[in-house]
């Protein structure tokens, strides 16, 4: 079992060595969970020491809040139009920058983000590093009128793949059903392990229900994986093509 405290030193080196890749008048993406928020603390306290301008998008409400209350300028993506780049955290990376997202139920605005981005880079914690993804809860988010049906569908995808009998559950939070930021709802795919992601990514795509799965992949370019000496790693995508 991880430390908890070693492991939020590896989230702050992972943060601080990503707010040194910020430029002065940048439009940047901010993501969304622990990891992102301690991104933007650290990134709001630059801001304030060294008084630059930055154009901000956010990926989440919660983020956004976050964000305006340091002091930061967030603004409607569509008013930026495209940025320089995007800094989020993740559930899973694995050796070739493919992700799994939405662990915060905010990988729909993430995935928006990130593909209006010139750039995406990761910060994680070690223990976000696997060999291989699916260990953690695929979150798919799905429109909420005909769910049932959309899971069924689901199910006949995941058969199709081999993937037979993986629990599909629906996300609560306090013994609610969960809402996203845009309204629907999260089923979380327990799949153990996900052989073949580009088939898996293109089946749930092609779903009427599905509005966005949490994989995310060949969008990031660099993981910077921090370590709780206050080091980090960095895994860039020049390097596995
Ligand atoms: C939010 O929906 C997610 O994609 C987060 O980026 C991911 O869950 C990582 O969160 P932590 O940094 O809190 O682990």
């Amino acid at each position: 079992m991880t430390d908890p405290a070693q492991t939020d030193l590896s989230k702050d080196a992972a943060a601080r060595a990503a707010v040194a890749l910020v430029q002065p008048g940048m439009r940047l993406g901010l993501g969304t969970g622990s990891t992102a928020a301690i991104f933007v603390r650290r990134l709001a306290q630059r801001v304030a020491e060294e008084g630059f301008e930055l154009r901000c998008a956010a990926t989440s409400k919660a983020t956004a809040e976050l964000a305006t209350s340091l002091g930061l300028r967030v603004e409607d993506l569509n008013d930026i139009g495209w940025l320089d780049l995007t800094i989020d955290g993740a559930d899973e990376v694995d050796p070739d920058l493919n992700l799994i997202k939405g662990g915060g139920a905010a990988h729909l605005r993430e995935k928006i983000v990130a593909t209006a981005s010139d750039r995406m880079v990761v910060i994680a914690d070690q223990g976000k590093v696997v060999d291989r993804l699916g260990a953690f809860h695929l979150p798919v988010e799905v429109i909420p009128f005909g769910c049932q049906t959309t899971k069924t569908q689901i199910q006949h995808a995941l058969d199709d793949l081999g993937l037979k009998h993986r629990p599909i559950l629906l996300r609560k939070r306090d013994g609610e059903t969960l809402l996203t930021d845009e309204g629907n709802y999260i089923l979380d795919l327990a799949l153990e392990a996900i052989p073949d992601p580009q088939a898996l990514a293109r089946r749930l795509s092609a779903i009427a229900g599905v509005v966005e799965h949490g994989l995310f992949l060949n969008i990031c370019q660099l993981a910077i994986i921090g370590c709780p000496d206050g080091s980090v790693v960095e895994l860039l995508r020049e390097d596995i093509e």
